[in-house]
């Protein structure tokens, strides 16, 4: 991949980098025609990284079929899949992790500890490996996108990190892979979670910053369902991640992430108050 790269600058070819576990749908399709606009070339990862899944979290479960993924993704044209093993990526003797402090700790980082700090070596490694001029990331998982420009602005990475938006079903569900883990009453109730972050939205349009109250609506619209439980509702700075009291001008993140049954959902949308 290294050689393919280094020849690929050589000529002049500017590098579109789309980095995945596999298991694609829509939401990492509209990453890669993204890089397609603006690289000469699409390289498109699938690796899934030990690192970042907890010991009870689903790294032996999750949907590993590159032979699928390989057809999917020639569908809207891709130049490689890089698809290393983990003893490439994690060789014998590996030790050096990249920890983004403070922003590493919040929201997902508490309930899932480690896992930033596998999102943010495993990210870290493969823009070593590809160098590429953009790399492509998507909105549906805010966190990692904040962690993900921190370390590139940190560690001065020679990289445009360009991000996307979440794509959704009819229903207004986020795609995500973790979506199949469903049953079909959890799928049907699933979408609560995006309407209650559209509650939000409303709530901010009509003028109402207070974010004590818009919390307590997300909540309400959500508890309406014993089947889905809260692991936390925030409305934090959109790059500091710091929760705010009151929506300004500076863009904020209303996050959500909640189980259904077994699966944890996680959902967001991007808010200022109105002009
Ligand atoms: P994965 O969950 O496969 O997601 C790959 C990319 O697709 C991420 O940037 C993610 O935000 C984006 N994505 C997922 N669902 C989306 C949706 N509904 N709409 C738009 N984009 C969506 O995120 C990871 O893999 C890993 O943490 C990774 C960055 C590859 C590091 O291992």
């Amino acid at each position: 991949m290294r050689s393919i790269c280094h020849k690929l600058r050589a000529d002049g070819q500017r590098i579109g980098f789309v980095p995945t576990m596999g298991a694609l749908h829509e939401g990492h399709l509209s990453l890669i025609r993204e890089a397609r606009k603006m690289a000469d070339k699409v390289i498109v990862s699938i690796f899934v990284n030990p690192t970042q899944f907890g010991p009870q979290e689903d790294y032996m479960q999750y949907p590993r079929d590159l032979a699928r993924d390989a057809d999917l993704a020639a569908t809207v044209g891709i130049d490689y899949i890089f698809a290393p093993t983990v003893e490439d990526v994690y060789p014998p003797g590996f030790s050096t992790y990249v920890h983004v402090e403070g922003l590493s700790d919040k929201l997902c980082g508490k309930s899932r500890p480690g896992h930033f700090r596998g999102v943010a070596t495993v990210v870290s490694i493969l823009l070593n490996v590809v160098r590429p001029h953009f790399a492509f990331f998507g909105q549906k998982d805010a966190q990692q996108t904040v962690v993900i420009k921190r370390v590139v602005r940190d560690l001065k990475i020679d990289v445009e990190i360009v991000v996307s938006p979440t794509v959704r079903e009819a229903d207004g569900l986020a795609l995500s892979s973790r979506n199949a883990y469903l049953t079909p009453h959890e799928r049907e109730i699933a979408p609560t979670i995006y309407k209650a972050l559209q509650k939000v939205k409303s709530m901010v349009d009509q003028g109402n910053t207070d974010v004590s109250q818009l919390l307590t609506a997300l909540g309400d619209t959500i508890t309406n369902y014993p089947e889905i439980r809260v692991d936390y509702a925030a409305i934090v700075d959109s790059e500091t991640l710091e929760s705010v009291t009151e929506i300004g001008k500076r863009p904020v993140i209303v996050a959500v992430a909640a189980y259904i049954g077994k699966t944890r959902l996680i959902d967001n949308i991007i808010l200022s108050a109105p002009e």
